[in-house]
């Protein structure tokens, strides 16, 4: 496999082209961001904590049947994965209230969320990741109803295999954000999971556990990371 040129560069990672066309890769850099990238710094380690972790729960989301880009490691910061043409929409689900649902409706933070929540939010952060409906998605052709439909169906059955995986491992799984894209047609599970992108709570503290600890200022960022990976027997 061979790495050809960057194609894009996000807040916290970097895709590069490859010499097959339906391959890129990823690189994780220690980059962190919050607030829509306003705040920006580098945390050691990281890169390497994420990818690691990213491919562990991936490789879970494929064997309990959800398809996902992820095809293998390549490294330490790297992993080769499928290029799908992404759909600019985040799949947001909740199963306690945490972060900007508290912020909009004012209800407690921790609150169980029965059933659990399913929201959308436009990828586009010159506009703060605006929230949207349903509807907004299939006018503006964002996705059609019928690719809505299956990332909807997709990001609970995410939930249901992942409550599961870090309950085990004496973690609520809060809330997280997931990406979808198209590969030959087909909807496929994007991006990254990892603790930047989701909100884990020690079940018996509540000590928070993944990026909140980053955009509240309450310090041991990487060492929270770690602590989960090694919970849940990630190999860093
Ligand atoms: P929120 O409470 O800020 O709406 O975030 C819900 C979940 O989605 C939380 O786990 C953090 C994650 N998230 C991202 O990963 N990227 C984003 O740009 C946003 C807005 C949320």
């Amino acid at each position: 496999m061979e790495k050809r040129e960057e194609l894009y560069r996000g807040k916290a990672k970097s895709v590069y082209k490859t010499d097959d066309a339906d391959r890129l890769i990823l690189l994780f850099r220690n980059d962190t961001s919050a607030f829509d990238g306003k705040r920006i710094e580098q945390l050691d380690r990281k890169g390497m904590v994420n990818n690691k972790f990213n491919a562990f729960i991936m490789q879970k989301l494929e064997e309990a049947g959800v398809p996902t880009q992820f095809d293998r490691l390549l490294g330490d910061n790297e992993a080769l994965v499928k290029k799908l043409e992404m759909i600019p929409v985040e799949c947001v689900v909740r199963n306690y209230a945490a972060g900007s649902l508290v912020k909009r409706l004012g209800v407690e933070e921790g609150l169980q969320l029965s059933p659990s929540t399913f929201e959308l939010f436009l990828k586009d952060d010159a506009k703060g990741d605006p929230f949207i409906n349903e509807s907004h998605v299939i006018a503006f052709g964002w996705a059609s109803a019928e690719n809505l439909a299956t990332m909807k169906a997709l990001s609970l059955k995410v939930n249901e295999v992942l409550s599961k995986l870090f309950d085990d491992a004496g973690l609520l799984l809060v809330d997280f954000k997931l990406e979808f894209g198209l590969f030959h047609g087909q909807i496929v599970l994007g991006d990254e999971f990892s603790p930047d992108g989701c909100r884990l709570w020690d079940k018996e503290t509540r000590k928070k556990m993944d990026k909140d600890r980053f955009r509240q200022g309450l310090g041991d960022v990487i060492e929270a990371y770690e602590e989960v990976a090694a919970r849940l027997g990630v190999p860093l």
